[in-house]
């Protein structure tokens, strides 16, 4: 804020300017657009119907034909990229999750339909093992433990099998140390310089991920959450949000995620301020269940799906991954 005077009432009106549309678009400081929306989209095996996700109403896992027809919706929509997560079949669930680097897996094989047939749409795939571990771990077990290093191996492996099949941005979501440079590297080695990192950065140890788990399959029979606390951040903690962000910039991201967005609106802010590199809110399954739970009842208008969007805008975030992208992108379309 300046130092010399803004003005005082009478003379003064802040409420001239929200007197009509008109102005009140003119001295708009942010905006939506379609342009600014990742799609994260669950993908299932074979050529079933669209499977519900009971904590997720509205979102369904698609087959991968039934990816491309709704991929084909948001690339028109004007949404520039969609994020993929896959529900693996349990029987596919190891110990080690090596299904993760299967150039045959779910995911590689959506990836591949997915640049033949749409190339102009980005695709993201999230890198981490839980989709594919029978104990829900993001990573290898050692002792009860997640183990650092021999997990980064395997996202390296897993990185270069989503590459190969043509994935335009990698995402590691897992938070072991070191992993970006590792990743980079492995692309490099292999003539992947133009496959983009998104690093989830700052990523916390959350309950807002609860539907997401449902929605992988992830959930351990027992129902008790997979407790992450030993590699996700402490909900406490700012400082070290910047100190990751920073370690994953020297590492090679080309973008950084702060996850989830609406709890941690403060930690988009500071990151922007910090390091005015391309930074991403994730707006998590809770916070989907969260708001078109409320909306299905009745309990809030819709509209609340924009103003939660453009609080991420105007925290510093250049863009979103929502669930909510393609209502959103129609709703944009729709004025
Ligand atoms: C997996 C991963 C998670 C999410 C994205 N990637 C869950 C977790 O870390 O347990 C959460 C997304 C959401 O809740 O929408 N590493």
């Amino acid at each position: 804020m300046s130092s010399y005077s803004l003005g005082a009432y009478p003379r003064t009106r802040l409420r001239r300017n929200r007197h009509d549309d008109w102005s009140r678009r003119l001295v708009a400081e942010h905006t939506v657009t379609s342009a600014d929306l990742i799609w994260p989209v669950f993908v299932q095996p074979g050529d079933g119907a669209r499977q519900p996700i009971a904590s997720m109403p509205g979102v369904d896992r698609l087959t991968v034909p039934q990816l491309i027809d709704a991929a084909g919706e948001a690339a028109a929509l004007g949404i520039p990229c969609i994020a993929l997560f896959p529900a693996t079949e349990a029987e596919l669930k190891t110990e080690d999750g090596r299904e993760a680097w299967n150039e045959q897996n779910l995911i590689c094989q959506a990836v591949r339909e997915l640049k033949r047939q749409l190339p102009d749409l980005g695709v993201l795939c999230d890198v981490a093992l839980d989709p594919y571990t029978s104990h829900g771990h993001d990573g290898l077990l050692v002792d009860g433990r997640v183990t650092n290093d021999r997990t980064i191996e395997a996202l390296v492996k897993q990185s270069l099998a989503q590459a190969r099949a043509g994935c335009d941005v990698i995402a590691p979501s897992d938070m072991m140390d070191g992993r970006i440079g590792a990743i980079r590297d492995a692309l490099d080695g292999e003539g992947f310089e133009h496959v983009r990192l998104m690093s989830y950065a700052a990523k916390y140890a959350s309950a807002f991920y609860g539907p997401f788990r449902e929605a992988i399959k992830s959930k351990r029979a027992s129902n008790q959450p997979v407790d992450k606390r030993g590699y996700q951040m402490d909900p406490a903690n700012g400082e070290e949000a910047l100190r990751e962000v920073a370690f994953d910039l020297a590492d090679g991201a080309d973008m950084v995620m702060v996850k989830p967005g609406l709890p941690y609106l403060d930690i988009i802010r500071r990151v922007k301020d910090e390091f005015h590199v391309p930074t991403y809110a994730y707006q998590v399954s809770g916070e989907y269940a969260m708001l078109r739970g409320a909306i299905d009842q009745g309990w809030l208008d819709e509209r609340v799906v924009l103003e939660a969007l453009l609080g991420f805008k105007r925290a510093g975030a250049d863009g979103v991954l929502t669930y909510f992208a393609v209502e959103a992108a129609k709703r944009l379309k729709a004025g």
